[in-house]
């Protein structure tokens, strides 16, 4: 990776969380200077702060607010080549005929309009150079069932935008692809588990690996999508989920474990 004034820029959403920081620490090491989009002002200082990145609060939903992030990255750092949809609205298990609508909405603007936002407004300054790739955080809630009512379709409909730019913008240079992790052991799931809202012996026990997902083994693999190594990889849908997905029919013999 080329050091100094000539390094790479890259772009996270969602810097501050449990895979976002991972992902930021990740591609600080590997040469990238990182700025580190968030809505959570201090924590994406401080860790701006320690990689020698640039930290900028926004609301991803917001279009007016995501106009000014890209516009000062871009003044600021230079044009991003490296970008990851990170920041998403989390949401509890739930019967349908509970949901809270203002949870839905909620959900709907962070997951599916911020992420669209993301793309659509850092992937102009990829545009302009004509090279850059975009990884998006989907789940593995996109890809089957779940009682997450309105994170899951959310995530779903995520996956379908990252290959719809894939093809795009493919001709133009930019490769994008969507990571989707299993249960992954960030500090808000954590607390989520302590506070006994999810089981990690349930979930476990639902793994080929016969362990959860930590942050940094999602952050390897968007690191990996974007640096040259992957460079015919796009439209991809990856999970990072300890073998989640593949274990689901081993349930009906008793599972896996
Ligand atoms: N942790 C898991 O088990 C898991 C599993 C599947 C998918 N994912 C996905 O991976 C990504 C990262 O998840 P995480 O577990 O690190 O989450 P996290 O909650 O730890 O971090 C999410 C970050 O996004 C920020 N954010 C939320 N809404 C925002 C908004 N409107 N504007 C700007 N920032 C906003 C939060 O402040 C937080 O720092 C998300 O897209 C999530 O859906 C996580």
């Amino acid at each position: 990776m080329q050091q100094g004034s000539m390094s790479p820029v890259a772009v996270v959403t969602g810097g501050a969380g449990g895979i976002g920081a991972a992902t930021v620490r990740h591609l600080a090491k590997s040469g990238w200077r990182v700025a580190v989009l968030d809505r959570d002002e201090a924590m994406a200082a401080a860790l701006a702060t320690e990689v020698g990145g640039l930290a900028v609060a926004v609301d991803i939903s917001s279009r007016a607010q995501m106009s000014a992030a890209a516009a000062r990255v871009a003044e600021l750092l230079g044009p991003c080549t490296g970008l990851v949809a990170g920041a998403a609205h989390l949401e509890n298990p739930h019967a349908p005929e509970n949901q809270d609508p203002d949870e839905w909405d909620r959900i709907v603007a962070t997951n599916l309009t911020g992420t669209f936002l993301t793309l659509q407004l850092f992937g102009q300054h990829m545009l302009d150079v004509g090279r850059g790739s975009i990884v998006t955080l989907g789940s593995i809630t996109a890809l089957n069932s779940s009682p997450l009512v309105a994170y899951g379709p959310s995530k779903a409909a995520i996956v379908a935008m990252t290959r719809n730019f894939a093809v795009a913008w493919g001709r133009k240079g930019i490769r994008v692809n969507c990571v989707c992790p299993g249960p992954t052991r960030t500090p808000a799931v954590e607390a989520s588990y302590a506070r006994g809202e999810r089981d990690p012996e349930v979930m476990r026990r639902q793994t080929a690996l016969g362990r959860l997902v930590k942050p940094e083994e999602v952050a390897d693999v968007v690191g990996w999508l974007l640096s040259p190594q992957s460079s015919a990889v796009t439209g991809a849908t990856i999970p990072v989920d300890a073998g989640v997905l593949a274990s689901q029919l081993w349930n009906l013999y008793g599972g896996p474990g």
